[in-house]
């Protein structure tokens, strides 16, 4: 850094091609690729969904923390090809009191109900190509095992103590809550019921001897792991919101309910007469799944991280870690926290009529398509609205268009008659700026593309680390328009490879433009994995060459060989992405108001 400074401070003229090198990227074994060192690859990762309630089938909201959670997973697979190090999980959440009211408002039995509805999420994540090793169902025998057993642990600690618990319950939000939190609603006939200030949603008074957990005693031991690692809670304004809750006094929590009330559920052991919360039951899942009470689950505990929605902040990041600290555990490593979507500007729901069937999604605009429209629109921190119009024209200019477009201009037997990657020619693509010289063609604008995309792969990484995925897509999107104006400005159709003149440096063009594209397919794989491997198989890049240890971008620039240069493109196998016909992929009739 120093070195770099102090030959910027000398100007361009007599430096040392060293000091050009770190201008434009870094060096060699560096020059787009990610070496084992930046991302600790050896080290084991655990991502982990929400598990989904089965009250509903599910939506696009459920798709997008899925889909999130998939990308992280397959970026990080990316930099350190062993998949024996990353384990990702998701699954359904089927206890409780909403469960078991939604089961007998459809007049099923509860079991009918989540077998039937788990069973389209299974589907669904199976077809948006959501790349979980486990799905892990809160019925399933192993995990009643673990939540006894993660009782028992709480229990042998003295945290546990049976109390009065009087207060409001919200079944569709599975919480309790404080008098401050409720407010009350008119209804259509002027009776006026208590709802969630937070949530909108009904509540009901509980009065009831429980048992009771003393989260109390957990609020400066939360205070310090949130100071000591300010990366827990990620994005930051979370990580703030959180410590701001700990401020405040914070009571100890029912953990578990009548059984008269709530049958739908794990018993308290050595107590059938109670039943257990079900938020205690759900976030066991997370260490059913890797193994727990066996001694295995410690190979990938604490190394998790927790992918949820705004909404559940509360329960991960006050609740289930001091769980964990109670029954002699670790927090969770990181929470990437994201915001919600909402339709046509108003929040998702049955009762408006307007939930997102996420499979016609899938259908009308393709698996790869839809991924990359929510997780390209989706920013964390604030809301998104979805509407139709704004995926077509995302994926028309972004897909089709742009990236679409470049390859066919690189890789058309119009313009690359022997399709293959073309030789890159060192005396018109100097790897020094400024150089003149008869064959010299490369321009200023062109050592800014190379750049640029030089440094793109760390980019990406840092964004896909601090949970932007949206400004990694954009990144690279931006990238790709860079890239189309290289092409344009150099017009390579305007070129003849018949003339000794025009025949490097066309190819060198073609070169560069394919050495692009290839930095862009790989790494678009985490997002679109059907398309990155349509544009890669195209490129003639093996599987063995997609990772981001092998991504060496443009070595000929840097003075190395390049393994590509002369070899045949793959076959031609139809348009990267198919331009999507606004009039017939209405999914929601877009009414705002
Ligand atoms: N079952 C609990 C989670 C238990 S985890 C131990 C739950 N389930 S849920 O089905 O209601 O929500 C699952 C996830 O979907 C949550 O992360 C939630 O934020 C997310 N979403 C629900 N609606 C959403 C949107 N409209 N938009 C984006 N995500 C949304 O909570």
């Amino acid at each position: 850094m120093l070195r770099t400074s102090v030959l910027r401070l000398l100007g361009r003229t007599g430096a040392s091609r060293l000091s050009l090198l770190e201008d434009f990227g870094p060096r060699y074994y560096g020059s787009g690729s990610l070496s084992a060192r930046d991302d600790a690859s050896d080290a084991r990762a655990y991502f982990t969904t929400p598990i989904f309630y089965v009250n509903a089938a599910p939506h696009i909201g459920h798709l997008y923390s899925a889909l999130l959670a998939d990308a992280l997973c397959r970026h990080r697979r990316l930099r350190s090809p062993s998949t024996a190090a990353t384990r990702f999980s998701t699954g359904t959440d089927e206890h409780g009191l909403k469960i078991q009211q939604a089961a007998a408002t459809a007049g099923l039995a509860p079991t009918e109900l989540c077998d039937r509805v788990s069973e389209q999420f299974q589907q669904l994540f199976q077809e948006a190509g959501i790349s979980c090793t486990d799905f892990i169902r809160t019925t399933e025998a192993r995990h009643r095992v673990a939540v006894q057993q993660f009782w028992g642990a709480l229990k042998s600690r003295g945290l546990l103590y049976k109390g009065l618990y009087e207060g409001w319950y919200c079944a569709s939000d599975e919480c309790f809550l404080p008098e401050a939190k409720v407010t009350w609603q008119s209804g259509p006939s002027g009776d006026s019921f208590p709802v969630s200030l937070e949530s909108g949603h009904p509540v009901s008074w509980t009065k009831e001897e429980n048992y009771i957990f003393r989260l109390s005693q957990f609020r400066e031991p939360l205070q310090r792991w949130l100071r000591g690692n300010p990366q827990a809670i990620t994005p930051e304004p979370f990580h703030h919101v959180v410590l701001q809750w700990l401020d405040e006094e914070l009571p100890d929590l029912s953990v578990s309910r009548r059984s008269s009330h709530l049958h739908w559920g794990i018993p308290v052991p050595g107590d059938d007469s109670q039943t257990i919360y079900v938020w205690l039951d759900a976030l066991v899942n997370y260490l059913t799944v890797i193994g727990y009470p066996n001694a295995e689950f410690k190979s990938w505990w604490p190394a998790t991280s927790h992918i949820i929605g705004k909404d559940i902040l509360k329960f991960h990041a006050i609740y289930w870690p001091a769980f964990l600290l109670g029954a002699g555990m670790s927090p969770p490593q990181r929470i990437y926290v994201h915001s919600h979507w909402t339709v046509c500007g108003q929040k998702m729901s049955k009762s408006l009529g307007n939930v997102v069937d996420p499979r016609t999604c899938l259908n009308r605009y393709t698996v790869d398509g839809f991924r990359y429209f929510l997780l390209r629109q989706g920013v964390p921190n604030w809301d998104c609205d979805y509407y139709d119009e704004k995926v077509v024209k995302l994926l028309n200019s972004e897909l089709a268009d742009a990236l679409g477009g470049l390859l066919n201009r690189c890789a058309a037997k119009r313009i690359n008659p022997s399709e293959t990657y073309p030789a890159f020619c060192t005396n018109c693509f100097p790897s020094e700026p400024g150089l003149v010289g008869p064959s010299v063609r490369a321009q200023a604008e062109d050592y800014a593309l190379v750049s640029a995309v030089a440094t793109l792969p760390k980019q990406v990484a840092d964004h896909y680390d601090n949970f932007q995925i949206y400004k990694a897509l954009e990144a690279v999107s931006g990238c790709v328009r860079q890239t189309n104006g290289f092409v344009q400005r150099h017009a390579p159709w305007k070129l003849n490879w018949e003339s000794p003149v025009d025949a490097p440096w066309l190819g060198t063009v073609l070169h560069v433009a394919l050495e692009c594209l290839r930095v862009f397919g790989t790494l678009l794989q985490p997002v679109t994995p059907s398309l990155a491997d349509k544009l890669l198989s195209r490129l003639g890049v093996s599987a063995s060459e997609r990772s981001l240890g092998e991504l060496y971008f443009l070595p000929r620039f840097y003075g190395h060989p390049c393994p590509f240069e002369g070899r045949r493109l793959g076959p031609e196998t139809g348009v990267l992405f198919p331009k999507l016909d606004q009039s017939r992929t209405w999914v929601v009739k877009a009414h705002r108001t």
